[in-house]
């Protein structure tokens, strides 16, 4: 195993339940680069807050911040959306609601992926009463043509073909959050 590029080669432990590489660790990288530039850009008069959705955003939060050239908060919710299936039951439970006070401030949620919507469209609603000024979205995948409500995304890292995919933070039964790159899921569900 080449460590000095470890982008793409699979660790061994994940063989067997890890099909193609949809995106590699280096266009992770990459593009969450660009976005923090663009966010760096967008919004220099006013530092926003950021809101990560655990916690398949983890990965994700943790590099957007750091290409973030401001200074930016960070707080975390805790939803369910999905127990232990591959599909969404449309149901969002809140686990961990936010600590701070959201009037007046731009909100930025950082989500790992837009599926169906129905998760985001739920946070929104939530999030949107408490008077922010602004309240956007930046979602690292898009999975193309399974949105069941519409969305406006300010941000969109990559749009992906509708397989279910894990690493960089998303899971299967909480597992290969861990790995670097984002893979299609082909074991068991
Ligand atoms: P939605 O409500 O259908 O848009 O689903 C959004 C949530 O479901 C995400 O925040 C993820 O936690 C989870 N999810 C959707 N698709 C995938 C996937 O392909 N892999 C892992 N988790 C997923
Ligand atoms: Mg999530």
């Amino acid at each position: 195993m080449d460590r000095h590029s470890p982008h793409d080669f699979t660790a061994t432990w994940a063989q067997g339940v890890l099909g193609e590489v949809v995106v590699s660790a280096k266009e992770v990288h990459d593009r969450v680069g660009e976005l923090g530039a663009q966010i760096t850009r967008d919004y220099a008069s006013s530092p926003p807050l950021l809101v990560g959705v655990l916690k398949g955003a983890i990965n994700f939060m943790a590099d957007l911040m750091r290409a973030i050239e401001l200074p930016v908060e960070v707080d975390f919710m805790a939803v369910s959306s999905y127990g232990a299936a591959t599909k969404t039951s449309g149901v969002v439970r809140i686990i961990k609601d936010l600590d701070v006070d959201l009037s007046g401030r731009d909100v930025l949620i950082v989500e790992d992926v837009v599926d169906s919507g129905l998760t985001l469209n739920y946070l929104r609603q939530y999030l949107g009463a408490r008077s922010p000024a602004s309240l956007e979205v930046c979602a690292l995948l898009l999975k193309v043509g399974e949105q069941r409500v519409e969305q406006s995304l300010k941000y969109v890292g990559f749009s992906i073909p509708a397989d279910f995919v894990v690493g960089y933070g998303l899971d299967v039964n909480e597992r290969y959050r861990n790995l670097d790159a984002i893979y299609t899921y082909v074991g068991k569900a």
